[in-house]
């Protein structure tokens, strides 16, 4: 006779609960991040609606091209007052994504998701409309990340802007991705990125965890500088993986 099969082993509790807990997580996020929205879009409907009611006995057409003009005015108004309202929210919560190795289903999980998840708001909304305007890098220092002077940012791809450390005059090209932290094994890595001054970075490059760029450096268009990758002052790196191609030439 045959021994009868044993079934499938049970799943570990914390495996069982993962679902469930992420279902949570992003339930209490959309409810924070409503609060937040909502208060940001509040200055330009409350505007809006009064123009509604000034307009009221204004011809159909012109009436709807006014309030056509004053929702896209309370839109940009949402775009200047969220930068404050996600920014006084990190500051007050002291908000923002913790250094190491850490489960996604652990406390400082929630707590990288849910810093995040206030970047993803601006990030979503509106944030093309600030690229390369001194309203981004407002937005990335009040979100905690130290910025020197005249740095450019021409990308809406940025993580974790608290861990992030760039110097004056550097130029983050269009559609970069920058972030500190990666999804490795099961667990988050996060580390410090540290961009030196008078750095350019290209157009679409990623920058991963744990990379630091000196001084006056250049990364090609489209590199890929993988997690930890030192770059010293004034060289040229580029390529998938990342490698030095040479040293910046001393402007004559
Ligand atoms: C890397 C870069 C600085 C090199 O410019 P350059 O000094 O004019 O040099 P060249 O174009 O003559 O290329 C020098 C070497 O780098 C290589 N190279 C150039 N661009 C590269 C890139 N994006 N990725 C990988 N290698 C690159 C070239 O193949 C060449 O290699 P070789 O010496 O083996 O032939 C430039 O190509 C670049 O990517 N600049 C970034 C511009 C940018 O995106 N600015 C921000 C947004 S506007």
């Amino acid at each position: 006779m045959t021994e009868p099969s044993p079934g499938p082993k049970p799943l570990p509790l914390l495996h069982r609960l993962a679902t469930p807990v992420q279902v949570l997580m992003t339930l209490v996020l959309y409810v924070e991040l409503s609060a937040l929205g909502g208060l940001a879009a509040a200055p330009g409907l409350y505007l809006a609606g009064k123009g509604f009611v000034v307009t009221a006995g204004w011809a159909p057409l012109p009436r709807a091209a006014a309030f056509g003009v004053m929702l896209f005015g309370a839109y940009f108004l949402y775009t200047l007052a969220v930068i404050f309202v996600a920014g006084a929210f990190r500051i007050v919560t002291f908000a923002g994504t913790p250094v190491g190795r850490f489960s996604y289903f652990s406390f400082k999980g929630f707590q990288w998701a849910s810093y995040n998840a206030i970047i993803l708001l601006v990030r979503y909304t509106c944030i093309n409309f600030i690229r390369l305007t001194p309203f981004i890098t407002l937005f990335h220092r009040l979100m905690g990340m130290k910025l020197g002077a005249r740095v450019q940012i021409n990308t809406a791809v940025i993580g974790d802007s608290n861990l992030i450390e760039i110097g004056d005059d550097t130029v983050i090209g269009g559609d970069v991705t920058l972030v500190a932290h990666a999804a490795e094994r099961g667990l988050l890595v996060t580390e410090r990125v540290k961009i030196g001054a008078r750095v350019t970075v290209g157009l679409m490059a990623v920058i991963f965890p744990g990379v630091e760029i000196g001084d006056g450096s250049v990364i090609a268009a489209g590199a890929v500088l993988g997690k930890g990758t030192k770059v010293g002052s004034n060289e040229v790196w580029g390529g998938v993986p990342a490698k030095k191609l040479g040293d910046r030439k001393k402007a004559a």
